[in-house]
């Protein structure tokens, strides 16, 4: 409708998950890390969650292109089948030529499938979205799937996305939930990043500069979407729209608020818990009542260490040794390195890459040093995971001193994220 007036080739801000529109937040890049990491590391079960209208559909679709040349994917969208039904849809969509129509026979096929897909060095990977809706049988069925195997792996990977409320559904089956190895929280995008995201989506849909968001305009936006990339879409929809009509390419505060109006309530859209969620949400906290006492036994910290095996949160409290490399003494030190002050428990530093060969981690370490950077390494045991090989960035007792560090690091290392490091080690 307003394309042409802004010299668009189609509309930017469209509610259909189209992959070619995918913004990578810090969010949704963590995101897709934590699956890949999984799936290479054949963890069997993954989960990732989120609000609704945050981007898990679109995600899926991301992985969807990122993956089905290299492996053979199947993905479900909609999972309110019944078991045979499910089972069908993903024998169907893994394309395999079956005439099974009971469970034994639709299993039997997809287990041979898996195996001739195994010999020939391709994994299979299965993806559920709405996983929320799964009843409490088919996601047992989803349990028994992750069964086939050979002696040695998995014969596939399957990645469960749903609502919060998913969890809730998961910790009913204990056996399952215990191989959940890998989750995920999708959050909303930073204020920061909606700005981003708007431009971006605009570009991609051919614009070349001609239309601005002011400033106000754009804290409007996030007031309303809280960061939710589906409100952000609608709110921006309607204020180009308003821009429209009032023949401006420049999008205002006052253009954005008759958007909201336009959407009722202000566009301030909320998450509405289902009835299912309240019920379990008084369970939960009465529940968290009694977690608290166990708690204070174990700290904030090392739970999230153990939750989370990967890096999820840019905290890390895993006990890790620090190992020095040998020669790693600093050509040109970072300013705010605070080496020569007295030593406290921990410092805080600045993860750029992990590896889980020490000798690729210490080669690398070295080639930065040279580069003029105080490097380390920390060897980190992730229980369930592995052992990995952090290759830090300065030292600081200060974590905001750190986060400006990582701030300025970012631009040559789009990884960079600040750790806490235990001392003992060096
Ligand atoms: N990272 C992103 N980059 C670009 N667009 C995004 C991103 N995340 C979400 N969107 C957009 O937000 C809208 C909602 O995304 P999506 O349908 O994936 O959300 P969802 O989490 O699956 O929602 P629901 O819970 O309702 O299933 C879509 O228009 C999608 O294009
Ligand atoms: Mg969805």
């Amino acid at each position: 409708m307003y394309e042409q007036f802004y010299g668009l080739k189609e509309r930017p801000f469209s509610l259909s998950p189209d992959p070619k529109f995918f913004y990578l937040s810090e969010v949704h890049r963590e995101a897709i890390e934590h699956l890949h990491y999984a799936l290479i590391q054949k963890e069997g079960f993954v989960l990732l969650t989120g609000d609704v209208g945050i981007g898990k559909t679109t995600i899926c679709r991301v992985l969807l292109e990122k993956y089905q040349k290299q492996y053979k994917v199947a993905l479900v969208l909609n999972p309110m089948l019944s078991e045979e039904e499910l089972l069908k849809y993903i024998v169907q969509d893994f394309g395999i030529i079956s005439s099974g129509q009971t469970k034994k026979e639709l299993i039997d096929d997809l287990n041979k499938f898996l195996l001739e897909q195994h010999a020939l060095g391709r994994a299979c990977i299965l993806i559920i979205d709405e996983a929320q809706n799964l009843t409490v049988e088919l996601l047992e069925q989803i349990r028994l799937l992750s069964n086939l195997e050979t002696e040695k792996e998995k014969l596939i990977q399957i990645i469960l996305i749903g609502q919060a409320e998913l969890n809730i559904k998961l910790s009913q089956l204990e056996q399952l939930n215990q191989r959940i190895s890998v989750r995920y929280h999708l959050k909303p995008l930073k204020y920061k990043e909606v700005t981003s995201y708007i431009y971006h989506r605009l570009t991609v849909a051919g614009a070349s500069g001609g239309i601005t968001f002011t400033k106000g305009a754009m804290k409007q936006i996030y007031k309303f979407s809280k960061g939710i990339p589906r409100l952000i879409n609608l709110i921006c929809d309607r204020a180009l729209l308003a821009g429209y009509t009032s023949k401006t390419t420049r999008i205002t505060k006052a253009l954005v608020n008759r958007a909201a109006k336009s959407l009722g309530k202000e566009g301030e859209i909320t998450y509405v818990p289902t009835a299912f969620f309240k019920r379990r949400m008084v369970m939960a906290l009465a529940m968290a009542s009694f977690l608290l006492g166990v708690a204070l036994s174990f700290t904030f910290h090392d739970w999230l260490s153990h939750m989370i095996p990967y890096r999820l949160y840019k905290i890390n409290t895993a006990k890790s040794n620090v190992l020095q490399t040998k020669d790693a003494v600093p050509i040109k030190k970072i300013k705010k390195s605070t080496e020569n002050k007295p030593k406290m428990m921990y410092f805080y530093s600045i993860n750029v890459e992990a590896y889980q060969s020490k000798e690729e981690a210490v080669a690398r370490a070295k080639a930065l040093k040279n580069a003029g950077y105080e490097t380390f390494i920390t060897k980190v045991k992730i229980p369930k995971v592995g052992t990995w090989y952090r290759v830090l960035i300065g030292k600081f007792e200060n974590k905001r001193d750190a986060l400006e560090e990582e701030k300025r690091l970012k631009k040559e290392f789009p990884e960079a994220w600040t750790i806490r490091v235990q001392r003992g080690g060096i």
